[in-house]
């Protein structure tokens, strides 16, 4: 069973999908912890029905990232974590952390990366006109939503989308792929190879997705 500690900030529905995903009998991995850098995050509440033990680690208790970033990485340690689940967790992490942590962090952002990294993802695909949108499961690099890639889910964009039906959209699609990145990983199918993922035992649907759809 590999042993997990999920970061959160929010609303934790990334959260509560692999909570769920781990309930399943037989899944390889287990939530040991949960830590979240905001005492009201709602997400919190999905850990805490769960039985999973949670911590607030207040980025604002502490007077730099530097010891901000090493007491979640204490907090790790002392529940053996073996791989770290960013889950809509709203801090950067020192270039120290993700090198201790090195292919043992993973993250999710709602696009398909190197396309539209940082915040306000939807409102920037919109005002771009992006056809094809979605998200991705990444190993986390210094860099800011950069890594490598472990799997993606292709999302189309609606003529009359709102940053927000986008978002519901591609949540949707985060919630089933979290689950399955986490999954293979936890199966030990992930290697990163010149940093490039390459996952054993993997199909591939070679069909391309349209958008405009055609005929
Ligand atoms: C998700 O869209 C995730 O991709 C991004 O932040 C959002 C978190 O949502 N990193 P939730 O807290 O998991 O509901």
């Amino acid at each position: 069973m590999l042993k997990v500690g999920v970061l959160i900030s929010g609303r934790g529905s990334n959260l509560a999908s692999l909570i769920a995903a781990c309930a399943a009998p037989g899944f390889p991995a287990q939530i040991v912890c949960v830590i979240s850098n905001k005492a009201d995050a709602k997400g919190l509440d999905h850990a805490h029905n769960a039985n999973i033990p949670t911590h607030v680690i207040s980025h604002s208790a502490y007077a730099d990232k530097e010891s901000f970033d090493a007491a979640i990485d204490a907090k790790m340690n002392e529940y053996d974590v073996q791989l770290i689940c960013l889950a809509g967790f709203m801090r950067i992490l020192s270039g120290w952390f993700a090198e201790r942590w090195r292919d043992r962090l993973i993250n999710i952002h709602p696009s398909l990366l190197p396309a539209f990294p940082g915040l306000h993802v939807h409102e920037a695909v919109l005002k771009y006109g992006a056809k094809l949108t979605g998200c991705t499961i990444h190993f986390v690099r210094a860099e800011m939503d950069h890594g490598p890639i472990i799997l993606q889910a292709a999302v189309p964009v609606l003529a009359d989308d709102t940053a927000d039906t986008l978002a519901a959209r591609v949540l949707q699609a985060e919630h089933k792929a979290y689950p399955v990145a986490l999954r293979m990983v936890a199966e030990n199918r992930v290697n990163v190879f010149e940093e490039r993922v390459f996952v054993t035992d993997a199909a591939a649907s070679g069909d391309a997705l349209f958008n405009p759809q055609i005929s």
